[in-house]
């Protein structure tokens, strides 16, 4: 694993491959996580998975600020754009789509959610994503339920899948498990959880279960961590 995964609390993930620096689902000033704020941060590309205040975040003030080129769904877009992000910055997908970057191939993947503005306009359907970076693939979930073609995702042989166990609004931990049979990933990383009360988990008993019950090597990181994944 040639790539740097750090977590910055809640969905928000900086990786830096190749001298590229991505950042997805930037929620930074308003979380109660985040080890930085959205004035610290570089960012060549910035991801979002769907329209949620708790994943668009500082999206639009980042990308103003560092030019980065935005992948979004293709109405978060047209918002991003609406909110002084330029046209030409923006990379509408929709899921099942992918694209070819400097820094790997992006694929958008499907996800059981919602997804609405934080001023309450449409925010098309909510994704994941799927990413090829040089020596390895990656899965971020993002905010969704359990689904079966996780295993289809999976059969691109992952080195690494991060999994929301927050409960509530996305997959609990014991839907996570399944999750992580259906993508078979060599590590397993949780987020989504302990930003605030109502999704409270124990990474350290979610992690003794995937170790019972799949092959995969969970990570924890704490927020401001990065991801070691040894050799493998
Ligand atoms: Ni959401
Ligand atoms: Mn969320």
């Amino acid at each position: 694993m040639k790539a740097t995964i750090t977590w910055l609390g809640h969905n928000a993930w900086s990786i830096n491959t190749g001298g590229h620096k991505l950042l997805l689902d930037p929620f930074l000033n308003d979380s109660p996580t985040s080890p930085v704020k959205a004035g610290d941060v570089e960012a060549d590309f910035i991801l979002v998975s769907h329209g949620h205040a708790d994943h668009v975040g500082d999206t639009v003030a980042i990308a103003r600020r560092t030019g980065a080129t935005v992948l979004a769904n293709f109405e978060v877009g047209q918002w991003l754009a609406s909110q002084g992000v330029a046209h030409e910055k923006i990379i509408g997908m929709n899921p099942g789509g992918g694209v070819r970057l400097p820094f790997g191939h992006a694929k958008f993947t499907i996800a059981h959610h919602s997804s609405s503005m934080p001023d309450g306009s449409y925010g098309g359907v909510p994704g994941g994503f799927l990413l090829a970076l040089e020596g390895s693939q990656l899965y971020f979930a993002c905010d969704t339920g359990l689904f079966l073609e996780m295993k289809q995702i999976g059969a691109v042989g992952l080195d690494l899948a991060v999994v929301p166990i927050g409960d509530l609004f996305t997959m609990g931990p014991e839907d996570s498990i399944e999750a992580v049979k259906l993508l078979n990933p060599k590590h397993v990383a949780p987020c989504h959880y302990n930003t605030w009360p109502p999704i409270a988990q124990d990474p350290i008993a979610w992690a003794n279960q995937v170790r019972t019950l799949t092959p995969a090597h969970p990570v924890i990181p704490h927020p401001g961590e990065s991801l070691n994944l040894g050799q493998g």
